[in-house]
C-alpha cells in the first residue's frame, strides 16, 4: 500500500520505518529539516534499539523515502498523523496545535478515497470534530482513529509485533483498509477490535492512566513499607503472584515519567473536568501527586544522607533518561531530582548512556560526565535513578574504591543491599529496610 507517516518522532520515524519493512511504499513527512536529512541518511535521530537496522533495510529497499514537504503525501492512500500531543503550557490539557497543523495541511492533499489515520494520542471528541472537517473539506476521503502502544526501547518490537491493534471508524471500508496495513500482524493472530472513535481515544488514555495507576498503587506502598519497616519489593513479588494483579509496573522507585504517561493522565483530567465529570477521575490527580512526590522523597533522602548540608557535595547521579533504553529525557524522574539537589546547592555530576546530549540541552546548569566511573570518582553520594543495565550490574566492591563516602540510594529498587552493605555500603532503597 501507499502510504505517508505525517510527524517522524518517537513514533512516526519507527511506524514509517515499520511500515516499508512489512513490504508498504512509504512516504515519511515532518517539518524539521535536520531531522528529515538524518532519516534521509538512514541516520535515527534519536536512540531506540533496533531502528538504525529497519531504517537501513527499509531506506536500501527503496520503499522509504522523507519530506519536509507535505505535497510529497499526496500519492498514497493511507495517511498516519503521528505528531505529538504535548501538555499546553500553563494547563493540564493536551495541546493539539501539531495534530490540527498536520490535519489541515494534510487535506487538501488527499485523493479519491482516501484514509487519515490518527494515531497520536488525543482527548476523546478530537476524532468525531475531525471527521466533521473532513466530510465539509474532503468527502472523498474518510477517517480512522488507530491508537498506538509502543514503549521506548521497544517500539521497533512493538510495531511489528504489536499486542493488540484498536481501530476507531465511522464504516466498514476502513477497517478492511487497516486490515490491508496491518496483514502480517493480523495473519500472526493479533487481537483485534474494531470499535467507535470514541472508544478507541479512550482506549489509549485509559490504558496510560491505569499503567500510571499501578506505579503509583506500588510507590504509594513504598511509602508506608518505609514508615513500617517493611519491604516493598517483596511486597510487589508477593501481590504480583496474583495473575489477576500481575508482576509487571510494580515496580516502585523515583515514579514515571516521559511523554506520554504524565501528560496523558493529565490531559485525560482536564478533559474530564470540561466533560463536568471531574469526580470521576479525581483518582488520576492523586496518582500524579503520588508519582511527583516519590521526586521529593529521594532528594529528601539525598540531603539526609548528607547531614542536611548538600552544599558543595559531590553528588552523582546516574542516569538522567525516564527509563533505561531511551535518549528521552521530557519529564524524567531523574533529570528532575538531579536538577533539585542543584538547586539546593550540591556539586552534581550527571551520567547517562545515551541521554547526556538531550539533558544538557534542557539544564546546562549541570555537570555532565560521559564515562561512569570517572562521574563516580570522589562521589560523596551516588544515586541510581535510571536502571541501565551497566549501572545494575555495578560492582560494590570495586566502585567502594572510586568514591570518596560510600553512600547510595537506589531509587529504582534494582541493587542487592546486602550485597552493597557487605561492601560497606550505607545503602537507601525506596520502602526497603
Ligand atoms: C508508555 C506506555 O507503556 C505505552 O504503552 C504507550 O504507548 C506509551 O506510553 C505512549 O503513550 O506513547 P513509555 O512512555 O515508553 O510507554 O514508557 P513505560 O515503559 O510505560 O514507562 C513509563 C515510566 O514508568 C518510566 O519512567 C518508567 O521508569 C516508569 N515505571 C515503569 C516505573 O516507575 N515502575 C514500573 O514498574 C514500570
Amino acid at each position: 500500500m501507499r502510504i505517508s507517516v505525517i510527524g517522524c518522532g518517537y513514533l512516526g520515524a519507527v511506524h514509517a520505518s515499520a511500515m516499508a519493512v512489512l513490504g508498504h511504499d512509504v512516504v515519511g513527512i515532518d517539518v524539521d529539516e535536520r531531522k528529515i536529512a538524518q532519516l534521509r541518511a538512514a541516520q535515527p535521530p534519536f536512540f531506540e534499539p533496533g531502528l538504525a537496522e529497519i531504517l537501513a533495510n527499509a531506506t536500501s529497499s527503496g520503499r522509504l523515502a522523507f519530506s519536509t514537504d507535505i505535497e510529497d503525501a499526496a500519492t498514497a492512500d493511507v495517511h498516519f498523523i503521528a505528531v505529538g500531543t504535548p501538555q499546553s503550557p500553563g494547563s493540564n490539557f493536551a495541546d493539539l496545535t501539531y495534530v490540527d497543523a498536520a490535519f489541515a495541511s494534510l487535506v487538501p492533499h488527499l485523493r479519491e478515497g482516501a484514509l487519515v489515520v490518527g494515531k497520536s494520542t488525543v482527548p476523546v471528541g478530537t476524532a468525531q470534530r475531525l471527521a466533521a472537517l473532513l466530510a465539509a473539506r474532503a468527502p472523498h476521503a474518510s477517517l480512522a482513529w488507530n491508537p498506538e502502544f509502543l514503549r521506548e526501547g521497544y517500539a521497533v518490537k512493538d510495531t511489528l509485533e504489536p499486542d493488540r491493534l484498536v481501530y476507531g471508524v465511522g464504516d466498514d471500508h476502513a477497517a478492511s483498509v487497516l486490515d490491508d496495513v496491518y496483514r502480517t500482524a493480523i495473519d500472526a493472530g493479533t487481537p483485534r477490535i474494531v470499535t467507535d472513535y470514541a472508544t478507541a481515544e479512550l482506549v489509549k488514555v485509559a490504558a496510560n492512566a491505569f499503567l500510571a495507576t499501578k506505579i503509583s498503587f506500588i510507590n504509594a506502598m513504598s511509602e508506608i513499607a518505609d514508615a513500617t519497616g517493611a519491604d516493598v519489593t517483596a511486597l510487589a513479588d508477593a501481590i504480583g503472584h496474583d495473575a489477576r494483579i500481575g508482576r509487571r509496573f510494580l515496580n516502585a522507585g523515583v515514579g514515571f515519567g516521559g511523554g506520554c504517561l504524565p501528560k496523558d493522565i493529565r490531559g485525560f483530567t482536564a478533559r474530564a473536568d470540561e466533560l463536568g465529570l471531574g469526580e470521576s477521575l479525581a483518582f488520576l490527580k492523586e496518582v500524579d501527586a503520588i508519582n511527583l512526590r516519590q521526586r521529593q522523597r529521594v532528594v529528601d533522602l539525598a540531603v539526609g544522607l548528607l547531614d542536611g548540608a548538600p552544599n558543595g557535595k559531590r553528588v552523582v547521579v546516574l542516569g538522567v533518561t525516564f527509563k533505561p533504553e531511551s535518549d528521552d529525557v521530557r519529564d524524567s524522574p531523574a533529570l528532575d531530582v538531579a536538577v533539585q539537589l542543584r538547586g539546593l546547592g550540591a556539586d552534581v555530576v550527571a551520567t547517562d548512556p545515551e541521554g547526556i546530549e538531550n539533558a544538557r540541552g534542557r539544564h546546562p546548569q549541570l555537570a555532565y560526565v560521559e564515562s561512569t566511573d570517572e562521574a563516580l570518582r570522589g562521589a560523596e553520594l551516588v544515586l541510581l535513578v535510571t536502571e541501565w543495565r551497566e549501572y545494575r550490574d555495578l560492582d560494590p566492591q570495586r566502585v567502594a574504591s572510586l568514591v570518596a563516602t560510600p553512600r547510595i540510594i537506589d531509587g529504582r529498587n534494582v541493587l542487592d543491599p546486602d550485597a552493597w552493605r557487605a561492601a560497606g555500603w550505607v545503602y537507601k532503597g525506596m520502602g526497603r529496610p
